[in-house]
């Protein structure tokens, strides 16, 4: 009864997506747990690219069953266009589970989302503008409208009719924007019931049986360690819970079942949006760094912010995790360095951290202290097994594993499916 769960170890695209492709052929069923369109994850088959943003990676994995969880917020309108997307590429999305109670991303939400984010002008997070924070917010503040309100048109008509009574004040009244047509949102949701209806479902007991039967449940992370909402470089962060303690509430798997954890972790760092970020290169190294890896958000399209690699953070992601399990990702970017620095300690102030500081002012102040190792020149994208690497590239991913406090059981050299070293088995 294997529940295994994928963490991104950073702040997100760290090759999520990659990774659960992956382990596609080995599980049962692939949970979204949190997050929603904010995420974009990518995976190569070949000469096909797919990016996911709220279907789980396993929709890929014809024996897989893909689950969207209660942790979720959902976009119907989004969530259909990527379902007729895929079907229009040969992929049947006809098996997936939505939970019933999983919370909608509505229109005022979205409108919400952007027009905040203008108005803290200089200080504003850089959110994706999918709506994310206002749908957690009125989850939190149990007036949200839900999956399962979708079956019920009184109810829906009334939720719909209660948020915006006061959405629309806010929305014409503190921020001079039109208001939202309560009538023609019911329309719209009503239409999306009823293609959504057949998936709705009880995913937390349909999970609960499926591991009674012995079948393997893989948990898929969106964002990362350092974006969620407890852990993460508050309030530069998402709004929900991406750390393996959140794929419990956001699955209804209790932690006693959960057996493996599995970061996703880069072999440099990146980010997209505000907030700190140690070792961001803001040089020629970063732009080399983002040219090299394609680092450009999946989702937005936004240039991803870009640095050496982090042994504080990845330390953090064991910590908070319960991290058993290393996919390092990117490897093969690194090829063709002189000297490789690997950040393993922070001067806040003339006062050496090994963690990450208690507070974020001082996280703001955090200057990384390097150490420097011998790259290589050699392309890696065609080695199969660990051996096939060069030895200053193996010795890397030693360094790494020994900072980052847990096995680095496989490694990426390329996007591709079949561009991956396994150490040891994930599952
Ligand atoms: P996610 O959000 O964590 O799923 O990551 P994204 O898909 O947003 O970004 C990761 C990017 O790196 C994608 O374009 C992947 O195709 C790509 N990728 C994943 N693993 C590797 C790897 O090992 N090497 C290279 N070169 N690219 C990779
Ligand atoms: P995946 O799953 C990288 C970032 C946004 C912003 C902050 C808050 O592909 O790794 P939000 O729209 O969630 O309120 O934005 O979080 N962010 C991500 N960064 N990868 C992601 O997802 C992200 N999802 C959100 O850029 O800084
Ligand atoms: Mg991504």
């Amino acid at each position: 009864m294997p529940a295994v769960v994928l963490v991104g170890a950073q702040w997100g695209d760290e090759g999520k997506g990659k990774a659960t492709d992956l382990l596609g052929g080995d599980v049962d069923y692939v949970v979204r747990y949190q997050g929603g369109n904010n995420a974009g994850h990518t995976v190569v088959i070949g000469d096909q690219k797919y990016a996911l943003h709220l279907l789980p990676t396993g929709v890929l994995s014809p024996e897989v069953v893909p689950v969207i969880g209660n942790g979720v917020v959902i976009d119907p309108g989004v969530l259909l266009e990527e379902i007729d997307g895929l079907k229009a590429r040969g992929i049947s999305c006809e098996r997936l589970l939505i939970s019933a109670n999983a919370h909608l991303i509505m229109p005022h939400h979205k409108a919400l989302d952007k027009v905040s984010e203008r108005y803290l002008g200089k200080a504003k997070i850089g959110t994706t503008g999918r709506g994310i924070g206002p749908a957690y917010g009125d989850k939190i503040a149990r007036i949200g409208v839900r999956v399962q309100d979708l079956l019920d048109p009184g109810i829906l008509s009334q939720k719909i009719e209660a948020a915006l009574n006061e959405k629309n004040q806010v929305l014409t009244k503190v921020y001079n924007r039109r208001s939202i047509d309560p009538a023609k949102v019911l329309d719209e949701y009503l239409a999306y019931a009823d293609r959504l209806k057949p998936h709705i479902s009880d995913t937390s007991l349909v999970l609960a049986k499926a591991l009674d039967d012995g079948k393997v449940v893989l948990l898929e992370g969106g964002q990362g360690n350092l974006l969620d909402i407890d852990h993460g470089t508050y309030p530069f962060v998402t709004s929900s819970s991406p750390t393996s303690g959140g794929a419990c509430g956001g699955s209804g798997i209790p932690p006693t079942r959960l057996t493996r954890v599995i970061g996703i972790l880069k072999a440099y760092t990146t980010r997209v949006g505000s907030g700190p970020f140690p070792t961001e290169l803001t040089d020629d190294m970063g732009e080399w760094l983002r040219q090299t890896g394609g680092e450009y958000g999946t989702t937005t399209g936004r240039n991803r912010r870009c640095g050496w690699f982090d042994a504080v953070i990845a330390r953090y992601a064991t910590r908070i995790n319960g991290v058993t399990d290393f996919f390092l990702t990117k490897l093969d970017v690194l090829s063709g360095l002189e000297r490789i620095p690997v950040c393993v300690a922070y001067e806040i102030d003339g006062v050496r951290h090994d963690e990450i500081p208690m507070t974020q002012t001082d996280f703001h102040h955090a200057k990384p202290i390097y150490e420097e190792f011998p790259g290589w020149q050699e392309d890696i994208t065609e080695a199969k097994t660990f051996d096939d690497l060069p030895a200053n590239a193996q010795a890397y991913v030693r360094v790494l594993e020994e900072m980052s406090g847990a096995a680095i059981s496989a490694i990426g050299v390329g996007p591709g499916r079949t561009q991956t070293l396994q150490l040891r088995p994930l599952i």
